[in-house]
């Protein structure tokens, strides 16, 4: 039974401000971090921020404040296993349908510490926890970030992430091993082009290291303005590291496109460029073509859903179609895109739905569609590595974190290679990308 809970301000990996909450039920208990996106998308639970001056308006004192007055007040006395009937009375306590009263970093803390106070009190690991009743799944194939543009970098390159997924590892350790060399590769050459710049080092030595400036999520950013430069950079870098592109190591590409549409004149304002929606399904359909890409999320904006099923006509039976900002990991609008057939696949994102239970349900309609989900990490993140356990627990077969850099993003990654060696469990591979035979 829950006997108490507290929650309180700390920083995420921008320096931001987050919510921490701590759920205790006797003996045990159980802690969350909440994490928080820069490429928003306008159909996601509501975050809420103080405003004022404290820190620069981004404070969550009046989140944690819900937490400890509203919230726990009506999760006292419950069983700390029942996440379902918890998350139900914090969704209601809130009352409305997107979290904005409380904030859905109130309600996804307590959701979470739940989750891993029920771990404790049952001593079981999280990933059990979570599990259905046939059990845990297999360990995720990992969409690993490259290179970064778009919000996350405030580079001239307006698409957000390039990663690299290692469709022909047969473990998760290999995985990693391998993207690591890909990421390496990546490095050198953005260095010797910044080097050939004439980009000196602080000591003024010419000869010495020009190492690429990192973005949010740990990736390199690349000195290169357009998509089609960025593909081949990583092409070439998937090539020095001794590996097929296309067939050991493919390319998904998250465009995160809303950021870069121009509601008011109906246009895609990329680098320069204005782009009408044909135009733009054209563009991604030239990229699928041109470069081994398995997987694009985000091509058109959160409610291009015209965009979406055109693109989807010419292009789904060949690559996954990932709705991140389209689907906000809400499940009126994976319903409304699995009838219209408008991508294949959905990010899976814990705050972007608010509670545990939510983004469950999410992520087992899209299996249940034969969509393929992927959990995911926020640009601003904590070392909380919930999402290692969910996207296990729940077999969702696809992870995407950042890069190989930066701890919040290690502490993820590290996990799961915790829970490989613990467990003698099985690796999703590349067959776990939609489409899905
Ligand atoms: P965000 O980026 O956390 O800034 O939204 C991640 C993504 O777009 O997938
Ligand atoms: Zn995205």
């Amino acid at each position: 039974e829950i006997t108490d809970v507290d929650a309180w301000e700390v920083l995420d990996s921008r320096g931001d401000p987050t919510v921490r909450v701590r759920v205790e039920a006797g003996d045990a208990a159980g802690t969350f971090t909440v994490p928080a996106g820069a490429s928003t998308g306008a159909h996601e639970a509501v975050e809420r921020r103080d405003g004022g001056d404290r820190y620069g308006g981004r404070g969550v004192r009046e989140a944690c404040a819900a937490v400890r007055d509203e919230l726990a007040p009506v999760v006292a006395g419950r069983s700390v296993t029942d996440q379902a009937g918890i998350d139900e009375v914090l969704v209601d306590c809130d009352g409305t349908e997107n979290l904005s009263r409380l904030g859905a970093n109130a309600v996804l803390g307590v959701s979470g510490a739940v989750a891993h106070a029920a771990a404790d009190a049952t001593d079981r690991p999280l990933y059990a926890v979570l599990a259905p009743d046939a059990g845990p799944g297999d360990l995720p194939m990992p969409m690993i970030n490259v290179l970064s543009g778009g919000l996350h970098a405030a580079a001239d390159l307006p698409i957000q992430d390039f990663l690299a997924v290692p469709v022909g590892a047969e473990t998760y350790p290999e995985a990693l091993e391998t993207v690591w060399a890909v990421r390496r590769a990546a490095g050198n050459r953005i260095s010797a082009d910044r080097r050939s710049a004439g980009n000196r080092s602080p000591s003024g030595d010419g000869d010495g290291d020009h190492p690429p400036p990192v973005a949010d999520e740990g990736g390199f950013v690349p000195s290169v303005a357009d998509a089609d430069a960025a593909f081949e950079l990583l092409v070439d870098a998937i090539r020095d590291a001794g590996y097929a592109p296309g067939d050991e190591v493919a390319i998904a590409v998250d465009v995160a496109a809303t950021h870069f549409y121009d509601a008011d004149r109906d246009r895609y304002a990329l680098a320069g460029e204005r782009l009408d929606r044909a135009a733009m399904v054209d563009r991604v359909a030239g990229w699928i073509d041109a470069h081994p890409i398995c997987s694009v999320e985000d091509p058109l904006a959160e409610d291009d859903w015209d965009g979406w099923e055109r693109l989807a006509d010419r292009v789904g039976d060949r690559v996954q179609l990932l709705g991140d900002d389209l689907l906000a990991t809400n499940a009126d609008r994976l319903a409304r895109a699995r009838g219209a057939g408008a991508a294949n696949a959905a990010l899976i994102k814990p705050n972007q739905a608010g509670t545990i239970t939510r983004t469950r349900r999410v992520l087992e309609a899209s299996q249940d569609a034969g969509w393929a989900p992927v959990v995911s990490a926020r640009s601003g993140e904590t070392c909380d590595a919930t999402i290692a356990d969910l996207a296990i627990g729940l077999d969702a077969g696809q992870i995407k974190i950042g890069s190989l850099a930066r701890s919040e993003r290690l502490a993820k990654y590290n996990r799961l290679l915790g829970i490989a060696r613990a467990s003698d469990g099985g690796f999703a591979g590349g067959d776990a990308l939609a489409p899905l035979d």
